[in-house]
Parts: C-alpha cells; sequence; structure tokens
C-alpha cells in the first residue's frame, strides 16, 4: 500500500502543532516537513526549531526535505531536532557523501532528491546507500502546483534499478499528487506519495487520505 505523507506547508502556520494532531487523526502515516532557505529555492519556510516543536505532538515519522544551499551543514542539526528522515538535493551539496554519512551516523534514515528540471544522474550514483529517493513531480518551492507527468519517467528509472539490484529504498513522489493521478504514481514505482493541497485544502482530509492510499 502507498503511504501518504501530507505537506505542513499547506497546513496553518498559525496553528502548527494541529498539523501532525490532525495528519495523524486523518490515517495519514509520515508528516513531510518542506525546509526552504529562501536561496536554493525562492521561498522560506522554516528550519530546525519548527521539527523540533513538532516532534512531542506526534509518534508518526517526520520526513524532512531540506530544500537548502549546503545541506551537510545543517543534516545533523534535523537529526537531532527529531527527524525521522533527512532528504536533500545532491546539487545543492557539496559534499553529498558527508550528509548521508552523518545522517547514517545519527541513526536516521537518509535520501536525496530529483528536482523536476534536473536529470536522473544526479540521484544515481547514490541509489544503493540511501532509504528514501525522492522524485519531485513539481519544481521545488512551493505548495498547489500542478503535476508534471513528465518526471515519472525518472521514477520509473529508479524502480527498474531498484528491482534489477534489489535495493530496498522508498520511492517518494513530491508536488501536485491527488487522487486522480495516484494510479500513475503507483504504477511508476511510488511507495510514498507526499500531498499538501490535495489533503489540507480536501473538504473530507480523511477521505482524500484514503483514496490514496492504494
Ligand atoms: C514543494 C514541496 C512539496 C509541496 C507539496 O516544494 O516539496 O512537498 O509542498 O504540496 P502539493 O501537494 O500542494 O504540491
Ligand atoms: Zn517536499
Amino acid at each position: 500500500m502507498i503511504k501518504v505523507a501530507p505537506s505542513i506547508l499547506s497546513a496553518d502556520f498559525g496553528h502548527m502543532a494541529d498539523a501532525p494532531v490532525n495528519i495523524e487523526k486523518w490515517g495519514a502515516d509520515i508528516v513531510h516537513c518542506d525546509v526552504m532557505d529562501g536561496v536554493y529555492v525562492p521561498n522560506i519556510t522554516f528550519g530546525m526549531p519548527m521539527v523540533k516543536a513538532l516532534r512531542p505532538h506526534t509518534d508518526l515519522p517526520l520526513d524532512v526535505h531540506l530544500m537548502i544551499t549546503l545541506p551537510e551543514k545543517y543534516v545533523g542539526k534535523f537529526c537531532d531536532a527529531g527527524a525521522d528522515i533527512v532528504t536533500f538535493h545532491p546539487e545543492a551539496s557539496a559534499d553529498p557523501w558527508g550528509a548521508l554519512r552523518e545522517i547514517k551516523s545519527k541513526g536516521v534514515k537518509c535520501g536525496v532528491v530529483v528536482n523536476a528540471d534536473q536529470p536522473f544522474s544526479v540521484v544515481e550514483p547514490f541509489l544503493g546507500d540511501i532509504d528514501m529517493l525522492v522524485v519531485m513531480t513539481v519544481q521545488a518551492g512551493f505548495g498547489g502546483q500542478s503535476f508534471k507527468e513528465e518526471c515519472l519517467e525518472k521514477a520509473r528509472l529508479a524502480d527498474k534499478i531498484k528491482k534489477e539490484k534489489g535495493y530496498a529504498f522508498d520511492i517518494e513522489l513530491d508536488g501536485g499528487v491527488c487522487p486522480a493521478n495516484i494510479e500513475l504514481c503507483k504504477a511508476a514505482g511510488a511507495t510514498v506519495v507526499v500531498a499538501g493541497s490535495a489533503v489540507f485544502k480536501a473538504e473530507d482530509p480523511a477521505a482524500a487520505v484514503r483514496a490514496m492510499q492504494i
């Protein structure tokens, strides 16, 4: 079954502690935290203090997606703040292997992200050493964008390599995922999907979550 990771980017920032509580109540599997630095992406969200503040409000895994330059400087701090999974964009890093090592040394799951405008080759070298590959299905930076079906090719490629080599990493699709495209996501190899607007803006968020747990 596909795991659903609602993104708190679409939650009410004035009542952020409610977000993980609601995500759990709606029956979702993972809490997705989008960290943006205004440099790697043209938007700023929040940092380690938010992850630390949310930690006591849920037992669900906190999946921290770092859209920041030089993530190697901060990955350890996000692990210490309570992240269960930390992923970053390797082309934004001067030392991606060091960043992965640092995350693993903290006993936290690690992953890399291929942005919509990046080729598969930016993540390919890491596939044997990660717990999760994130394939962006929008250009990172904002919630509420529409799903780019052409990005699924990278997920299919990753799924093929995963099967050939016997790897066990999760394939998470991030951006514009909703009940209407969930079948496509599953067919491309997704084991986890991020959904911001499709859950938080739904009339019945629990039903939206269930519709994607296929
Ligand atoms: C985009 C973020 C996504 C996004 C998902 O930069 O990484 O996690 O917020 O939101 P929706 O589902 O609204 O595209
Ligand atoms: Zn994300």
